[in-house]
């Protein structure tokens, strides 16, 4: 078996075949997977052409790319595999650009996601390349992004409005936020593997340090509308028992709700990251919570 990758659009995200990922990957299979993933960002494994993966053959395949994090800093694992955080649309819908747990001082370098349950139309994962949106700035704004940094915390309103919080909804909301996160990271990030500039913004971060909230807001989104342009996003139509692997230093993700409420269910798992470093060198720093049950800091290099 060789492994091919075949793009899937010009800007991000790919196919990868010729490689069995329920079996432990050979070294120079992980080599070339991880170099597919520096370029393309978002890759995805067709598992059912190969074999089901279950939560520990997920967890062993992302265990080749890294330590794994915890599932989650304040939501529960999946019963039996502490390292694997439901998604589920019965338990909230993450349709809002976001990157994950950004919230934490050192957010996971990667992501996986497997398919288990999806509706028979819609349920979409959309992923965007916050490097191209960053080439695509016009040079006054790249030079502007390149100064800022932004606050992340998992503690703001989030998409819901008022109304629609129902009891379960606040539940869900009161255990997310049980350990209030703040951290800043620039929002030009340099990736550690191939030096690639990208924009690290996304849902999580509310604020530009040293700007009002209004002001703030302006400046989030004018750059967040260069992530979430068409010609950024790979739209991933799920189907079961597909893996999707995406490089959660340098994209952006959201998961559609056009399911009508349908049952969706996911697996994550996620690979630890490093602390995100700006342009200047200087590393992003904790201003509020502990991670390390989640993610333990990694020793400066
Ligand atoms: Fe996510």
């Amino acid at each position: 078996m060789s492994l091919e990758i075949t793009k899937v659009t010009a800007r991000i995200g790919a196919r990868v075949s010729g490689v069995d990922i329920t079996r432990p990957l050979a070294p120079e299979e992980v080599t070339a997977i991880r170099e597919a993933l520096n370029v393309h960002k978002a890759l995805v494994f067709d598992t059912g052409a190969a074999g089901e993966l279950d939560d520990a053959g997920q967890q062993a395949f992302a265990r080749h790319f890294g330590d794994l994090t915890t599932a989650h800093p304040t939501v529960g694992a999946v019963d039996g595999a502490p390292n694997v955080l439901p998604v589920d649309s019965e338990r909230g819908r993450a349709n809002h650009w976001h990157t994950d747990v950004t919230f934490v001082l050192n957010p996971p370098q990667a992501s996986t996601l497997r398919s288990i349950t999806v509706p028979p139309y819609g349920g979409e994962t959309l992923i965007a390349n916050a490097a191209a949106a960053y080439r695509d700035l016009p040079e006054p704004l790249r030079r502007l992004a390149d100064t800022l940094w932004a606050e992340h915390t998992n503690d703001y309103d989030y998409a819901v409005p008022e109304e629609e919080i129902d009891e379960e909804k606040a539940a869900q909301r009161a255990q997310f936020t049980s350990i209030t996160y703040r951290t800043a990271h620039p929002v030009v990030r340099v990736h550690p593997l191939t030096g690639e500039r990208g924009l690290f913004v996304g849902g999580f971060a509310q604020r530009i340090v040293g700007l009002s909230a209004g002001e703030s807001r302006k400046i989030l989104d004018l750059l967040q509308a260069y992530v979430t342009r068409p010609e950024n996003i790979l739209r991933h139509r799920w189907a079961v028992n597909e893996l999707v692997l995406f490089d959660n230093r340098i994209t952006q993700h959201y998961a559609i709700d056009n399911y009508d409420g349908q049952p969706r269910r996911l697996h994550r798992v996620t690979v630890a990251g490093d602390v995100p470093v700006g342009i200047e060198g200087k590393e992003s720093y904790s201003i509020e919570g502990d991670a390390s049950h989640y993610t333990p800091v990694p020793a400066a290099a």
